[in-house]
Parts: C-alpha cells; structure tokens; sequence
C-alpha cells in the first residue's frame, strides 16, 4: 500500500504562479548550456512559492527524500519519440523549466559518458529495448540511487511528465532509506554501513562498450548520521561477496518496497527526488508506439561543481568520463 503524500511534500501551482514560470521558461529554454550565472536573474523571479519550496526540499529533504511539484504547464507537445536522441524538444520551454528548476536547488549537470553529455534526457520506450534496464524500456526497473557507480553522483534529479502510459498505470517509485532502516535489524544497518560493496556501471554508461561491464567500489549502501542516513545502492548493478553483506542488501530492497511511496504522475507533475536519500524505480507499463506513449523528462543537479572538475570539463555542466576522473575521488 502506498504510504499518503504528506502536504509538505507537494505544491500545485496557481494560476498566477503556472503563468509566471511558462514565462520565465521560455526565456530559460536554450540557455541550459549556459553558465548558470546567466540563469540567476531568472531564479529570482519565480514565484516566491516555487523558490521556498525547493529551497527548504534542497536544504533538507525530509523522511521521504521527494518532493512534487503539480501544474507545470507544457506547451505543444510533438508525438512522443520512438528514437534515441530526438532532439524533438531541443530548445523547448521544457528545457527551461527543468534547468530552472536544477540550478534552483543546486546547478543543472550532464555527464560525458551517458547520452553524449545531454543535460535533459527523453524517458521513453524505444522499440527493442522493453526489456533495458535504463529509460529505453518498459518492464519494472526495481529501486536505485542514480549513477551509483559514480564518484560524482547527483544531489537530485527531477522527472517531469509530459505523457501518460496509455493505461495510465506506469508508477514512479521513490523510496527513502530514512524510512526503510526501521524495517531493518540494527545488525543488518551495521553490515550495509560497511564499504564492501559493488557497483557495476549502468547499461546508460556503457552503450556501445564491449567485453566485461567494469564496476566501482567498494563503498558502503548506507552511510551518514544514524538517525538521517543517506544511501548508494542500486537493486541491479550493486553486489557484495560477502553471504552476510549480499542478505542485508535483500533486505534493503525488501525495506524500501514495504516504504514504498507509488506515484502515478500526470502530465504537468514534476518529482524533485535526493538521490542520497530516496532510491527510484518504475512500475511496468505496455508501450504502444502510437506517438501518444508515456514521455518524462530528466534532470540531474548537484549542489556544487568541485572546481578541478569545472576546468577539466570540455562543456559547460559537463562532468568528464570516468576514465579522466578514474582514482581523483
Ligand atoms: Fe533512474
């Protein structure tokens, strides 16, 4: 059963307030590869609602480790693509909400070796890769924090959708580890804070990679203040050699489903989720190719861009390959 969605953790827009952030979205659109000093004019004319909300959410999250914000208006919309890297809203007034949104709670990034760098990323079914455990596909893709496997993982990430699954059942799943460490026994805590585990690269890193999928490691699935742990686990890629480490991750994931927080978004719905404390995932849903199929839009954030990171980087809020930062962090 779906835990109810408390009142501070969702804001519908007004009216007044949906109009004010279409107009400073359109001004926003095509600018997410701009520095994000070029954007802080525009931050500080969204509504005051809009800007208090994300503030506190970034400043801190809460139990539930998610936040959603209702109204968001669209604009025209094409047919949800059926290809990877569309472009089909490439300077939409979509890229400047999501890039609004990102640099208000911390600066909108992309990474060099997931979908060429792109900043906002089309979540959508492609035909021939139901079965991917990435954006492409449509089965169940159980809990994970993103990019687990990254020394530099996003501080948020936001999903906003544009589109509907035709039967209107496709759930986003957040659940927090803030809530899931009271199902767990206080030995099994114990063995999850302990760095012996790994994580193998997602398939969204390695695209086109041939021969063994390489892994990053050992860290701890849970870490932090005991009574605010944050958490880096992903039900796929992350392992332990260890029988006693590899039950107290079963148990993790057990955890989180019991906590689990199923939200059906609607178009116009956009979820701000902290990485570190709420693993995602997404219920299955039956795509039918018809230019009417579910369609989200993502962005990451982090809080700040270490600043050897910035100059090593070839484009603006691009963070470089794995292979650049291998061993610095
Ligand atoms: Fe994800």
């Amino acid at each position: 059963m779906t835990p109810a969605l408390a009142a501070q953790q969702s804001l519908s827009l007004s009216e007044a307030e949906t109009q004010k952030l279409w107009q400073l979205s359109r001004l926003a659109a095509g600018a997410s590869e701009a520095s994000p000093l070029a954007l802080s004019g525009l931050l500080l004319d969204l509504p005051k609602a809009v800007r208090t909300a994300l503030l506190e959410f970034a400043e801190g999250s809460g139990d539930s480790g998610f936040f959603l914000l209702r109204g968001v208006t669209l604009g025209d919309l094409p047919p949800t693509p059926t290809v990877h890297h569309s472009g089909a809203l490439r300077g939409h007034p979509t890229d400047g909400t999501l890039t609004l949104v990102a640099d208000l709670l911390g600066s909108l990034v992309g990474y060099q070796d997931e979908k060429d760098g792109d900043l906002i990323h089309d979540v959508h079914a492609v035909p021939g890769e139901e079965k991917r455990i990435e954006n492409s596909g449509s089965v169940a893709f159980d809990f994970h924090t993103e990019n687990v496997h990254h020394p530099l993982r996003p501080d948020y990430l936001g999903l906003l959708c544009l589109r509907q699954d035709h039967d209107r059942v496709a759930a986003t799943r957040v659940a927090s580890v803030r809530e899931a460490v009271r199902h767990l026994t206080p030995e099994q805590v114990a063995v999850l804070r302990t760095p012996q585990f790994y994580s193998s690269y997602p398939t969204s890193f390695t695209r086109g990679r041939t021969g063994p999928v390489p892994r990053s490691g050992p860290h701890p699935a849970i870490f932090g203040p005991e009574d605010r742990p944050f958490m880096r686990f992903n039900s796929h890629t992350t392992h332990a050699a260890d029988p006693e480490a590899t039950v107290a991750l079963k148990a993790l994931a057990e955890a989180l489903e019991a906590v689990c927080h199923n939200v059906v978004l609607e178009p116009g719905d956009l979820v701000v989720v902290d990485n570190h404390v709420a693993a995602h995932g997404r219920s299955p849903f039956v795509p039918r190719y018809d230019g009417q199929d579910r369609w989200l839009r993502r962005f990451y954030s982090v809080r700040s861009i270490l600043g050897w990171t910035q100059h090593m980087m070839t484009r603006q809020r691009v963070i470089p390959t794995m292979e650049e930062i291998q061993g610095v962090l």
